[in-house]
């Protein structure tokens, strides 16, 4: 009985939360306003340097954050697109905090900073095709 209750109250507090945003709101506008950086290197400096280190080279501590500078995975934009998106492990999933794009803003300037020179860059519209479809 408390679980049903529970349960129901959060649905009804979801269908607040939904149609109230919905309201002639797209879907960009829904994912937007956690993080108020725009530009890659701020984006960066405001939310991925506190576990990546201002330098990129990572750290070990209480955790293991690895270093974006000189990791060839970053050589797929997918690859980091997707770890942005839905999370890796120890890292959060940042998929419903950014647009699509501060995503491809944040890919591009790490691909590019840091000592790092990948080739290529990705599209907002590209990191939207790799969201996951069900439930947003
Ligand atoms: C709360 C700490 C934290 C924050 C904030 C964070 N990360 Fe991470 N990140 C991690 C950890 C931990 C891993 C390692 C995950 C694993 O074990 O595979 C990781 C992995 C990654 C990887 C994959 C590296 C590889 O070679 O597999 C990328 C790319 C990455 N982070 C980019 C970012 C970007 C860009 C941001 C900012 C938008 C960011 N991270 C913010 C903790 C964080």
């Amino acid at each position: 009985m408390f679980v049903r209750a529970g349960a129901s109250m959060r649905l009804a507090l979801l269908a607040i939360t939904f149609t109230g945003s919905a309201a002639g709101a797209s879907a960009q506008e829904i994912y937007s306003g956690l993080y108020p950086q725009q530009t890659g290197e701020a984006i960066y400096k405001g939310v991925c340097q506190g576990c990546h280190m201002p330098d990129a080279k990572g750290a070990i501590g209480a955790g293991a954050y690895p270093a974006l500078a000189g990791d060839r995975n970053l050589k797929s934009t997918v690859y980091m697109a997707s770890t942005i998106i839905n999370g890796r492990k120890a890292m959060p999933s940042f998929g419903d905090g950014f647009t699509d794009a501060q995503i491809a803003s944040v890919i591009n300037y790490v691909r590019s900073s840091f000592g790092n020179h990948f080739p290529g860059s990705i599209t907002p519209e590209e990191v939207k095709a790799l969201r996951p479809a069900a439930g947003h």
